[in-house]
């Protein structure tokens, strides 16, 4: 049996109505599987904390979160400290200082759930999404001139690295390689002449080199888009750059008919930091506080830790749990039904236990 020490950061708004439900599901299929316990480490960094702190979390907080087996976050952000505060005192200094560079989000669309796109099921919607986590456009580096002026400036830089292209493109690939062998790479070369012009030119190199059996079509991201909605079922894994990759994650995820499904995890592929795992659905001021959200999510991207530590059988459990409950209920609200987000975990719970015995 082992023990994972697990870095819990439910963060703000829904996220800690979420957190709990995901951990239950997840010490459940430890128990059945008989492999392994998880003890957490909770941190209450949040924008609650930074009102009382003035930081979204103390100096040595990257030091903190270090040690971890891997960091299992809610969400950040809370209306009374700007968006761009929280975010980068909180979740963007742990992708980057971790070295997270891969953010990897799976769209799937489970039986049971009516997905946005008429006559497109299940078998239509099953898209890996591999995001730039790290650099390019959230490089953070820029600044503002003559702030309240009316001469004022800013500028934010994107910053593209060859070894930040390779490293990801690499991953895309073996991605694409162990599915249908098929990468789609975002881009925008036609306007972006610098940035996504090397980012053409290494992705190509390396799918010539290193992966001639995977067919690599580029696209430019606005034509990607429109085919996430117009021919989905032709897309296999997608690669993009971390702004690029946020916002076909959102919509891949509506893909999947709720944001309460999509889940991510922040991966440092070479184990050398811990890797984050988390809902994409965010905080959710506006519903938080009622005990309604989905947790679905938050469970999904604890399968995905389990994943990455290696239990694999566990991660099937909760797969299997997930979809389950996605076929025959319980569902939340934003499905369309009433159960309370601890019914939810509950159902799931059960759900993992009837699936890891059968009856
Ligand atoms: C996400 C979120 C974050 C991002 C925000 C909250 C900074 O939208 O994880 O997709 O843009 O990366
Ligand atoms: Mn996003």
């Amino acid at each position: 049996m082992r023990t994972y020490s697990i870095a819990v950061i439910p963060g703000d708004g829904v996220g800690v109505e979420v957190i709990p439900e995901g951990l239950k599901v997840l010490r459940r299929a430890g128990e059945l599987t008989g492999s392994f316990e998880i003890v957490t480490t909770d941190y209450p960094w949040s924008c609650q904390w930074y009102l009382e702190h003035g930081k979204m979390m103390p100096e040595d907080g990257i030091d903190r979160l270090r040690d971890s087996d891997a960091i299992y976050l809610g969400a950040v952000g809370f209306p009374g400290v700007p968006d761009h505060v929280s975010l980068w005192g909180l979740l963007l200094p742990i992708r980057k200082e971790f070295d997270q560079y891969v953010n990897l989000r799976p769209i799937q669309l489970f039986e049971g759930i009516d997905g946005p796109l008429r006559d497109r099921g299940p078998n239509d919607i099953n898209i890996l999404c591999v995001r730039e986590n790290t650099e390019g456009e959230y490089v953070g580096m820029g600044g503002r001139f003559r702030q309240g002026d009316p001469e004022e400036s800013a500028i934010q830089v994107s910053l593209f690295t060859r070894k930040g292209v390779e490293r990801v493109a690499r991953y895309a690939f073996d991605r694409a390689r162990e599915r249908r062998k098929m990468l789609a790479s975002a881009t925008k070369s036609n306007a972006l002449n610098y940035t996504a012009v090397m980012w053409d030119e290494i992705v190509a190199e390396i799918g010539a080199k290193e992966y001639p059996d995977v067919a690599l079509t580029s696209y430019h991201v606005d034509a990607l888009s429109a085919r996430f909605v117009t021919a989905p079922d032709l897309l296999d894994v997608v690669v993009a750059s971390n702004l690029f990759g946020d916002i076909i994650t959102d919509l891949g995820g509506a893909l999947q008919g709720s944001m309460g499904l999509p889940a991510g995890a922040n991966l440092n592929p070479e184990r050398k930091y811990p890797s984050m795992f988390e809902p994409i659905h965010g905080s959710a001021p506006g519903r938080a506080g009622q005990g309604t959200a989905n947790p679905m999510a938050t469970i999904w991207a604890g399968a995905m830790m389990l994943e990455h530590l290696g239990e694999t059988e566990a991660a099937g459990l909760v797969m299997d749990a997930l979809r389950y409950v996605a076929k025959h209920g319980p569902k939340t609200k934003d499905l369309g039904g009433s159960a309370k987000t601890t019914e939810m975990g509950d159902a799931i719970r059960g759900a993992v236990e009837a699936v890891a015995i059968p009856t």
